[in-house]
């Protein structure tokens, strides 16, 4: 891979834990494998009054211990910045050109908002003000943390303002999922196969089915996710980006736009949900006290700073349709939710079965084809065989890859991979506008009237389970399947 030229990424926000926890861990893995540019540094950036030493030593406590991260850490530089006070952007600027002239960078620059969304109006504009947001000779960009808005409303502002400053193609929505290695996979799975393709389409799959489940609950973020629930914060990026690169049709060659507009294509298909039909359609949860392994677990209205009579679902299922060609009358069912009996990120293709049943199938089955975003990274194939000895019977059997067979390759963290396409000016894996406001489009009606009728139900779910038993009703051709840790493993009560 080619390394990307020389520049300097200064993130906003940098006391916070994500870049603790994932920025800076995933530049040094870039350093580790040689990706880095040759010249590069980082500027930590946040109100919170620090020396470039104090900032280092709070990013060691992210590294291994010994030499090589005793280099990378003198690539880290820091300067208190209050993002609401434009003189401030004076400072950071004349930083900017002091490191630049001191470790010999030019002015490529990479903006990384990663502070509370609200100063995501206001960082754009003074940096436009300060004149860093754009140059005739060097590459600006900007990456947007998510949430991208809180509701289609929001979102719509936040364009509006985003490109009053810089233009769409300096701007790189992160959306965490599109950097995961095997969701990138899936583009290969289906467009570098003949063998996938042509059954990919209503002729010959009758549903798909996308679960995304955490057995953590809320962690500490009571306060932020009581304001935002699963919809908002599972849903609506993460899941309909994995709905755009499972239903989306080929492009025509694998550059950002090209891809985009597929992916842009399928959100404008998406069958709107009328708000009087939610209830129907969409099945809500929260997860209630119950105790695992022995041990107590709270309810979702016990966590710290959530609201004792809060009606924010941390489970949410839902059935819709794609009105295009490819898809129509096919139906997907997505879930995702908080304490559910195991962490795991998969899709299920279930193909039709045969036109005639020559024998008893009953064991046997459709086929399913299972991509498994995590763990046990791989992809799994369903299918019917006889079962040695007299007479035809058939049992499903198992075809399966999985990833850690590859041991010799690293497998990047999202945050790795989306890190260097910015770097390398490579936006396919970051939403663009259209497409973030598509699907906010399709979720609106739905928190709608979540938030105008109070009869439609939440349901709770004792913390460990699968969530609201009548999520199982909304599958109406089928069940769920429930998955386990490893990938060729299935079943209500799977060992976990
Ligand atoms: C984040 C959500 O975007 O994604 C979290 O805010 C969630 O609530 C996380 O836990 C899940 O990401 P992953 O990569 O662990 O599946």
């Amino acid at each position: 891979m080619k390394k990307a030229k020389n520049q300097i990424l200064v993130i906003f926000g940098a006391s916070g834990d994500l870049t603790k926890r994932k920025l800076i861990p995933a530049l040094f893995e870039l350093y580790e494998q040689g990706f880095l540019p040759d010249k590069f540094a980082v500027l930590g950036a946040s109100r919170t009054l620090l020396s470039d030493e104090d900032f280092r030593k709070k990013a060691s406590e992210f590294l291994p211990e010994g030499e090589r991260s005793r280099l990378f850490n003198k690539m880290l530089f820091y300067q208190s910045v209050s993002p609401t006070i434009v003189k401030d952007f004076d400072k950071l600027k004349t930083r900017l050109e002091d490191i630049g002239v001191q470790q010999n960078i030019e002015a490529n620059y990479i903006f990384y908002l990663s502070t509370p969304p609200s100063l995501y109006q206001i960082i754009p504009k003074y940096l436009s003000q300060t004149g860093l947001s754009k140059s005739d000779q060097f590459s600006r960009r900007l990456i947007v943390e998510k949430p991208f808005g809180t509701d289609l409303n929001t979102a719509k502002k936040l364009n509006i303002n985003l490109l009053n400053y810089f233009d769409e193609n300096q701007v790189y929505r992160i959306d965490h999922y599109l950097g995961k290695e095997t969701v990138q996979n899936m583009l290969v799975t289906r467009f570098s196969n003949g063998i996938f393709e042509p059954l990919w389409n209503h002729n010959y799959i009758e549903r798909v089915e996308i679960t995304s489940a955490e057995s953590l609950g809320v962690e500490g973020r009571g306060g932020y996710y009581d304001q935002s629930g699963a919809m908002r914060d599972m849903l609506q990026n993460h899941l309909l980006q994995l709905v755009g690169f499972v239903a989306m049709e080929p492009p025509v060659i694998i550059d950002a736009n090209a891809i985009r507009n597929e992916i842009l294509k399928v959100f404008q298909s998406l069958r709107p949900i009328p708000e009087n039909k939610v209830a129907k359609y969409v099945i809500r949860g929260q997860y209630t006290e119950s105790s695992l392994k022995g041990k107590p677990v709270l309810g979702y209205r016990d966590e710290p700073g959530v609201d004792k009579l809060s009606r924010t679902e941390t489970f949410v299922a839902l059935k819709f349709f794609i009105d295009n060609w490819r898809w129509a009358g096919v139906p997907f069912y997505i879930r995702t939710g908080k304490k559910l009996p195991t962490r795991v990120t998969e899709i299920v293709i279930h193909f039709k079965s045969v036109p005639h049943h020559l024998f008893d199938t009953k064991s046997g089955g459709n086929n399913q084809l299972i991509i498994r975003i995590q763990p046990d990274e791989g992809i799994l194939v369903k299918f019917g065989m006889k079962t040695p000895g007299a007479g035809f019977k058939v049992q499903t059997v198992n075809m399966d890859f999985h990833y850690s067979d590859l041991a010799d390759e690293h497998l990047p963290s999202s945050y790795e991979r989306l890190l260097l396409d910015c770097m390398q000016g490579d936006a396919t894996l970051y939403s663009r506008g259209d497409a973030v406001e598509e699907a906010w489009k399709f979720v609106q009606p739905i928190l709608n009237a979540w938030q105008t009728n109070p009869e439609i139900p939440i349901y709770g779910y004792p913390a460990g389970t699968w969530g609201p038993e009548d999520s199982d009703k909304l599958v109406s051709n089928g069940k769920w399947r429930y998955p386990c840790k490893n990938l060729t493993d299935d079943g209500l009560y799977c060992k976990l």
